[in-house]
């Protein structure tokens, strides 16, 4: 996707990983950490050696430097904040795949719930206690709409959501994306990812509980007991553009907290 400003540097943004000791995650809460590219280099210069065998082939087999390396700074700060909460090493983590790619805390068992996602400029590391948890993030670029695009969505989007997409033509790029973030939070709680029939699944604003709130249904039936948020995610201070991103958590009344390194 292309964005305003590309080639633009963005200033280096500081790197100090948070003491463990004084990491705590209460019931009821979702932490979500920002870790902007531009913090990729020092992260995976204090973080490559807590990586798996599995791991590191994993990041090996990226073909450019920039994803191997996001890859290995993403997953380092995931084992450094899940044993920092844990009160355990980070390497001592055993984390495998589920067989819809959901990365699966195996030691030690705990009822911590994290969840991941990344876009150009940023990733975004969400945790809860016991709960289903989901986080998806996306660059709201300067390209072409895609919801123009033929076919664009489809098996994806409900019919009620192709119906919102559709009134939102021709300045559909962000109705687009809200629901997009919104559906691939939601997914990624649920553990399937796309892998499912996503247009059972129908996303919208809940006016009724604030703005930046939304509801989900399947196939009709809405999902209650859930905390549905659109996040606020800042900018690409260097290139000027803006993320947009949603958070699935199934507790009925969690608070959400922006941290950093
Ligand atoms: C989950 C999914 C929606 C993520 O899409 P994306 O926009 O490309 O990627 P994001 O950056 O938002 O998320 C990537 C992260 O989601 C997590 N993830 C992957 N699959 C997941 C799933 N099924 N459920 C929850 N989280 C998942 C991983 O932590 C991954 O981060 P990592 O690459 O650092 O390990 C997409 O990969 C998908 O639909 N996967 C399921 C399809 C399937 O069955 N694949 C088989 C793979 S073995």
């Amino acid at each position: 996707m292309q964005h305003d400003g590309l080639g633009a540097t963005a200033p280096l943004a500081p790197f100090v990983l948070p003491d463990p000791a004084r990491l705590a995650l209460p019931d009821g809460a979702v932490q979500v950490w920002r870790l902007d590219d531009t913090q990729v280099d020092p992260a995976c210069t204090r973080l490559a050696h807590t990586l798996a065998p599995d791991e590191r082939a994993r990041a090996l087999a990226y073909r450019h430097a920039r994803h191997r390396d996001g890859f290995i700074a993403r997953r380092g700060l995931l084992r450094w904040l899940i044993g920092g909460y844990l009160r355990c090493r980070p390497e001592a983590l055993c984390l495998t795949v589920s067989p819809f790619g959901k990365p699966v805390l195996q030691w030690p068992q705990t009822g911590l719930a994290f969840s991941v996602s990344r876009t150009d400029g940023l990733a975004l590391l969400a945790f809860a206690r016991d709960c289903r948890l989901g986080v998806d993030v996306e660059r709201r670029g300067g390209g072409p709409d895609m919801a123009e695009l033929p076919g664009f969505g489809r098996g994806i989007f409900s019919a009620q959501e192709a119906q919102a997409l559709a009134h939102a033509r021709p300045a559909s790029a962000d109705a687009l994306l809200s629901i997009w973030t919104r559906k691939e939070a939601l997914l990624k709680a649920l553990g399937t990812g796309l892998s499912v029939d996503a247009g059972a699944y129908t996303t919208e604003d809940d006016w009724r509980r604030g703005a930046g709130h939304w509801r989900a249904s399947r196939d009709g039936i809405p999902m209650s007991g859930w905390t549905l948020l659109d996040l606020d995610a800042g900018a690409d201070a260097g290139a000027g553009a803006r993320f947009r991103a949603a958070l699935a958590v199934s507790l009925p009344d969690a608070s959400v907290t922006w941290h950093s390194c």
